[in-house]
């Protein structure tokens, strides 16, 4: 196979941080990488997220997307260690671990059972009584019976890696571009190019990573169509004072991440209602009361944000990654509600296979859908 430098453009649809990333890996490689979106870039679902690497506390049973988020969780810090230094922007990453807290016995018997998992599995973490909860995080209710610390997870300010992913390839000379008209063109055996406001441009590899819109690029046929679906969610955004809550935290029914510009994210709903991406009042009182519960001294800061974002939903919650029925068609999508952890992770699998023909574990090819008579299409 030739070197990246001689072979042909890879065009990627889709400037999220799936399709940027796999951008900032392709052309460290040394490809010819060009990356074009409906949207503005980085601003659909990369930046509504909570930018939560919770790889463990996401208790994730399905093994095969077990293991990739923890690869990703691992391989991460590196990640943003790169994109930092060819970006100057620091997307504040903070691996200080993820509390769960419990505030009934049966709660609190699921975090038992949990830490003993853990403490099997050699993954560092630490039990707390009520005593102990309460000095890790004062904010907690006073109701809480206890709490569990997996060390080693955290957040990243997704929206700042945005940004610096951005800054990256504009100094890598990345054409990273909106445009409205986005159409694919195939011959009946592989995908030659895509049609854009600027005209036809060919491509050797083309890589849907179009997250909920995956498959609705236009152009595509019918057999390489991902089994995706929007899932909304709502999220808000308190002011608080410095360190007021210090991790990320599970509060049952709703999550908290802090971030170091004082604001605190609370998330999310998760519904299945298209392409609506209102905020309604349904889902911001649903977060306040469950907020409120967990952590009711949060309820004199100040509400300076409200936003909603549509993750890509997949039917077994894997993402879909890889080879498609057409030469040349990739699909990265799918990432549900890993996207921001797995990013890193998914640019690394897809270059392995465009580089060298490394194949992606089956359990996320698209043909698993195909095999289980699934129907393969929107
Ligand atoms: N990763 C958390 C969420 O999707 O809400």
């Amino acid at each position: 196979m030739n070197s990246m430098e001689e072979r042909g453009e890879i065009v990627i649809i889709g400037a999220g941080l799936i399709g940027l990333s796999l951008a900032f890996e392709l052309r460290r490689r040394g490809a010819r990488v060009a990356v074009f979106d409906r949207f503005e870039p980085a601003k659909a679902a990369s930046w509504a997220a909570a930018g939560m690497l919770a790889a463990r506390t996401e208790e994730i049973a399905d093994e095969p997307m077990h293991a990739l988020c923890n690869e990703a969780l691992e391989g991460f810090p590196a990640f943003v260690e790169r994109v930092r230094e060819a970006s100057a922007i620091d997307p504040q990453l903070r691996l200080d671990g993820i509390v769960q807290a419990a505030f009934d016995e049966a709660s609190l018997a699921r975090l038992q059972e949990r830490a003993r998992s853990l403490a099997a599995a050699g993954i560092a973490h630490t039990l707390l009584d009520a005593r102990g909860a309460l000095a890790l995080e004062p904010a907690l209710a006073s109701n809480v019976l206890g709490a569990l610390l997996t060390h080693d997870e955290g957040s990243v300010d997704n929206r700042l890696l945005g940004r610096a992913l951005l800054a990256a390839l504009a100094r890598m000379h990345v054409q990273v571009a909106t445009s409205e008209e986005i159409e694919l063109e195939f011959d009946a055996r592989r995908v030659c190019g895509v049609r854009t406001r600027w005209g036809f441009r060919p491509a050797e590899i083309v890589v849907n990573a179009a997250g909920a819109w995956a498959p609705h690029v236009a152009g595509v046929p019918e057999v390489c169509r991902p089994p995706v679906e929007p899932v909304k969610g709502e999220m808000l955004a308190l002011a608080m004072p410095h360190d007021f809550i210090r991790h990320t935290m599970w509060l049952g029914g709703c999550y908290v991440v802090p971030r170091t510009d004082g604001r605190l994210l609370v998330g999310a709903t998760g519904e299945r209602v298209g392409f609506d991406h209102r905020v309604t009042a349904g889902g911001q009182r649903q977060l306040l009361d469950r907020v409120l519960q967990g952590a009711p001294s949060l309820a004199g800061f100040a509400l300076v944000e409200q936003w909603s974002g549509l993750r890509p939903g997949t039917p077994d919650e894997r993402p879909i990654l890889g080879p498609t029925p057409r030469e040349g068609y990739l699909l990265a999508t799918g990432h549900y509600r890993n996207g921001v952890l797995l990013c890193a992770q998914t640019a690394s699998l897809l270059a392995d296979e465009i580089e060298g023909g490394t194949p992606i574990d089956p359990a996320f090819a698209l043909a698993r859908f195909a095999e289980n008579g699934a129907a393969v299409g929107a």
